[in-house]
């Protein structure tokens, strides 16, 4: 298999398995959910974007946190997902966009939680991305880079790798970290 940006080949993921990275029962993937949420900052937030939002796993934790979640796939059926595990949430609004198409909200967000999403980029690409989202998010914005540190042959970047172009490109401070083998987290606070 090669790197992969296109929504077919995520798409056609979900259609196969509504659960492509066992999200509902493994373990990397609960307690990485657990390490986002205990590492943001605030108890409370207001506006937060979600790109990658996949099945909607992280979407769901998020909505208890803040007062309006938008989360996004590129995959339209991982929407359909996404949708249905927070329908119950009146404060989640979830819609297709790719991270890397065109910033298209006016609107200020308080968090930004981009997980394992940014090394499906190409570097050009992700830099770009970096660049458009950075232009749109005010002073003090809570911007959080997940990412899965071993190399996978659909990723166009490895994990650190993908982590340090984001950081390059972001204006910030950094807030908190954590890292182990498999898993390099960065909160950082936008300047
Ligand atoms: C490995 S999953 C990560 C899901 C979740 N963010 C997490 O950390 O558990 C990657 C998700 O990102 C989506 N995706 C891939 N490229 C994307 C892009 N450029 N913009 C938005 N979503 C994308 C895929 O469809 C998939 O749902």
């Amino acid at each position: 298999m090669s790197p992969r940006s296109d929504p077919e080949f995520f798409d056609a993921k979900y259609r196969a398995d509504p659960d492509p990275w066992n999200f509902d029962t493994d373990w990397y993937e609960i307690r990485k959910r657990n390490l986002l949420m205990a590492l943001l900052p605030h108890p409370r937030y207001g506006a937060a974007l979600e790109p990658g939002c996949a099945n909607g796993h992280i979407t769901t934790m998020l909505a208890q946190r803040c007062d309006h979640v938008l989360a996004t796939d590129i995959a339209p059926h991982a929407l359909e997902l996404a949708r249905a595990r927070c329908r119950h949430q009146v404060n989640v609004t979830v819609e297709r966009w790719a991270f890397g198409e065109t910033w298209r909200w006016e609107t200020a967000f308080d968090l930004v939680m981009l997980s394992e999403v940014a090394y499906y980029l190409t570097e050009p690409a992700l830099t770009a991305a970096i660049e458009d989202m950075a232009a749109h998010l005010s002073t003090g914005t809570t911007v959080v880079l997940s990412h899965w540190r071993h190399d996978e042959e659909d990723h166009h970047l490895g994990g650190d790798q993908a982590t340090r172009i984001a950081l390059s490109g972001l204006p910030h401070r950094p807030v908190a970290r954590y890292l182990d083998d498999d898993v390099r987290i960065e909160v950082v606070a936008v300047r």
